[in-house]
């Protein structure tokens, strides 16, 4: 609970690469630490993405507005140009005398926005439009953030600068008000030496969303391995503990650690459980690799806990899918309010006061026997 309140309240809301980040990853390494552990932070980059929306003016002929969506990872910023339709905006669509200095018109469909996005910008266009290939606009993300501000629109719109276009030349100022930037963020490792370098990893994000303190997602989580951590002896299994940042963003933290793994590193993780959300509810669950799951179930079964399979898309929503994605037996630890979840997460009402200390004291015990199992190779 104490590691809860801090994190919770005396930093509170700590969204990814924000000083109040940057904060927890100092308690949790200062926790580490204090423990015993030689820690180790590993910084990582991921893109952040802000919209305060975008705007798109025509200049001539005639005036008037368009209804653009930004981009996600759109450039931020104002340019005016002429418009130049590139179809589908493949390489080879683009015109022999390039687009430098002109506004790529682009239709959606056949390859990625962020393709698209790149070769018009490759050929020198200051701006990218997409326009819809079925009625409506669209909310898109690009996968990095982009050199030019890039936005959506929808067919009727692109239809109607199309049917400009046909008679003469059409202008245009794109404005993208938006924050568009590399942060920099901290995963934070310690790790308890086994006889065996077969290793199981705990993990919990310690970052939270802007709009709430994070207490249950995920204080509760980095409250639970820090637990673990302080309780673990060296024995027969290599034993791992990991805070992340950035998972709220789209697991940032998790891939980046994943991705320093080699292949025999990758091969000696038995299990990794991601501890996401385990403050609040009654029914604790697993989701993920079968076989951990099977094995949490029966752990928890023989504790007299009431513990449930965890069905739907929240089982793939946490640090876990990172390892499973990499073809490591990973699974998340959490639990749910009767079949629901905690309907306070991602608001400004995640807070300590919801809590409840038994949740975390079940999920370690579960955790502890799990590395037990582990060890007997069941
Ligand atoms: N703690 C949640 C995931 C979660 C939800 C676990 C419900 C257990 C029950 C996590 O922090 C989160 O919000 N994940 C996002 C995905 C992410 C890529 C933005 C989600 O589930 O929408
Ligand atoms: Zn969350």
């Amino acid at each position: 609970m104490q590691t809860i309140k801090y994190l919770s309240e005396a930093i509170g809301s700590r969204p990814a690469g924000s000083p109040n980040d940057r904060a927890a990853a100092d308690y949790v390494a200062g926790q580490f630490g204090s423990y015993g552990y030689a820690v180790q932070r590993q910084s990582f980059t991921f893109p952040y993405f802000v919209d305060r929306g975008s705007e798109l003016q025509i200049l001539a002929p005639s005036g008037g507005a368009l209804h653009p969506l930004t981009l996600g990872l759109s450039a931020a910023g104002s340019v005016d140009g002429t418009i130049v339709s590139v179809g589908l905006g493949r390489p080879e669509d683009n015109p022999r005398d390039g687009l430098k200095g002109r506004v790529a018109l682009i239709q959606r469909g056949d390859i990625t926005y962020e393709l698209k996005v790149a070769n018009v910008s490759k050929a020198g266009a200051v701006a990218a439009i997409i326009y819809n290939n079925v009625q409506g606009n669209f909310q898109g993300r690009l996968g990095q953030i982009a050199g030019i501000p890039a936005v959506s629109i929808s067919l009727d719109e692109g239809n109607r600068l199309l049917q400009s276009l046909a008679s003469g030349a059409v202008s245009v100022r794109l404005s993208v008000n938006a924050t568009s930037e590399q942060r920099t963020g901290q995963n934070i490792v310690a790790t308890r030496q086994g006889a065996s370098p077969d290793m199981v990893i705990f993990g919990a994000h310690y970052d939270s969303v802007e709009a709430g303190p994070g207490a249950n997602d995920n204080a509760s989580g980095v409250a639970t391995v820090l637990e673990l951590a302080r309780l673990a002896r060296s024995g027969a299994l290599t034993q791992r503990f990991i805070a992340f940042s950035a998972e709220e963003l789209g697991f940032y933290g998790s891939s980046s650690y994943v991705s320093t793994l080699s292949l025999q590193e990758r091969q000696q993780v038995k299990a990794m459980v991601s501890l996401d959300m385990v403050g609040v509810g009654d029914r604790m669950r697993f989701g993920g690799d079968q076989q951990l799951v099977d094995a949490g179930l029966v752990i928890a079964g023989g504790l007299g806990i009431q513990a449930l399979r965890l069905e739907g898309s929240a089982a793939g929503g946490s640090d876990h899918t990172s390892f499973t994605s990499a073809g490591m037996p990973a699974a998340l630890l959490t639990y749910t309010v009767g079949n629901d979840l905690d309907l306070r997460y991602h608001t400004s009402e995640d807070r300590a006061d919801f809590v409840e200390p038994a949740n975390i004291d079940k999920a370690v015990q579960v955790c502890q026997l799990l590395v037990a199992r582990l060890v007997g190779g069941r």
